[in-house]
């Protein structure tokens, strides 16, 4: 819906522990114009993501954090409205880094530049939110290039039932590994196994997690796919395996600490079982977009990839949607429609 104006939230403070509403100023502004080589977009989905926490923050990061009074940096996807880029036009369907607001002004090439999506699209626009955005390609550069996956091997993933985690699992299916998720709840665990398609969930809030991963990985485990820290990475260190690789992905357990958060108490199992972990940011792995994006789209038209998306309508919702990421409720990848998708 064309308001007439550009709807935005601005940093207005940083968090100190968990984001709270308040760490928001809602503004209303003029809809920009574009200037030569920009294009003004208006947003359809927005994209809320653990990162939003780190960059809300000011500690040392892997880009700049957002200033205070600056629109909220978020990923996001929406529609070319005006363009004065050559390459791109009225109707477009593109994403980029849009900001939690109504309109994005966008460079078309560099900077905060915008992509593309496929035209005609290939599946349904909220796949480009779900498992062929970042999250997914993060899923799978991750995973294949640092998992090294081999058939008949152990996987545990963590944050199993969300954005990144989702997609890891079911990619180290298509691989033939044996898969085994950690999640927060009994009906996440069941979305694993009954449409998923995991070998075992566990719930890391009901079971003694080194019990249960003794039970669930017999065979120990060959790749751990970090997406949390913290006493879950604790628990899985004291059940890998000799050459064990660990893609180290997020610290979400730790994103909202106000005190330094210790190191692995189990560190020492990555000297013994002569383990490989490495962190790895989606942005290293920008060449290979493409690529992913083709096989996760193949993947996903074969029904090999399914994905849920938790849809919050309306950005004026943003702040207080984006606590769902940090209490767990929600299912997938969390999104705002902030307006209807083009028919
Ligand atoms: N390296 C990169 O380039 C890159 C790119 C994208 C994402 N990431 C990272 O990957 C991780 C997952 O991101 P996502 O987008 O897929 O988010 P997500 O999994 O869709 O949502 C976050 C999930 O984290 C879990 N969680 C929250 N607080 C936790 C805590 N204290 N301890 C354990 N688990 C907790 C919750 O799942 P449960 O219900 O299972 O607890 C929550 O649903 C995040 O750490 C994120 O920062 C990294």
């Amino acid at each position: 819906m064309n308001t007439g104006k550009n709807r935005q939230f601005r940093l207005a403070s940083r968090p100190v522990g968990d984001i709270t509403p308040n760490n928001f100023e809602y503004r209303e502004e003029p809809i920009p114009s574009p200037s030569d080589g920009e294009v003004l977009v208006r947003n359809i989905y927005l994209s809320l993501d653990p990162t939003n926490r780190i960059w809300m923050s000011d500690r040392p990061q892997y880009m700049p954090p957002v200033a205070i009074g600056q629109v909220m940096r978020g990923g996001g996807i929406g529609v070319v409205e005006e363009s004065k880029h050559p390459n791109f036009h009225p109707g477009d369907l593109v994403s980029g880094l849009l900001g939690w607001q109504d309109y994005a002004l966008a460079l078309g090439n560099t900077g905060n530049g915008i992509s593309k999506l496929p035209s005609p699209l290939p599946c349904p626009l909220t796949a480009f939110v779900g498992p062929l955005g970042a999250t997914g390609i993060t899923a799978y550069c991750g995973f294949l290039d640092i998992g090294q996956p081999q058939a008949g091997e152990t996987v545990v993933v963590s944050a199993a039932a969300g954005a990144v985690g989702s997609v890891v699992g079911q990619i180290a299916k298509i691989k033939n590994c044996r898969v085994v998720g950690i999640t927060s709840s009994d009906e996440k665990c069941r979305w694993l196994l009954e449409e998923l398609g995991f070998d075992d969930a566990i719930n890391y809030k009901t079971a003694n997690l080194e019990t249960a991963l003794a039970q669930s990985c017999p065979d120990g485990i060959d790749i751990y796919f970090d997406n949390v820290g913290g006493a879950i990475l604790d628990a899985v260190l004291t059940k890998i395996n000799l050459h064990a690789r660990i893609p180290l992905c997020g610290l979400i357990s730790a994103y909202n600490a106000t005190e330094p958060v210790p190191g692995p108490y189990n560190y020492s199992q990555i000297l013994m079982q002569r383990a490989k972990i490495q962190g790895f940011i989606i942005l290293d792995y920008l060449p290979r977009f493409p690529e992913a994006m083709q096989e996760l789209g193949q993947w996903l038209n074969q029904g090999k990839i399914k994905y849920k998306l938790e849809i919050v309508e309306g950005l004026e919702n943003a702040p207080s949607a984006i606590l769902k990421l940090f209490d767990g409720n929600k299912i997938g990848k969390l999104a705002v429609k902030v307006a209807d998708e083009p028919v």
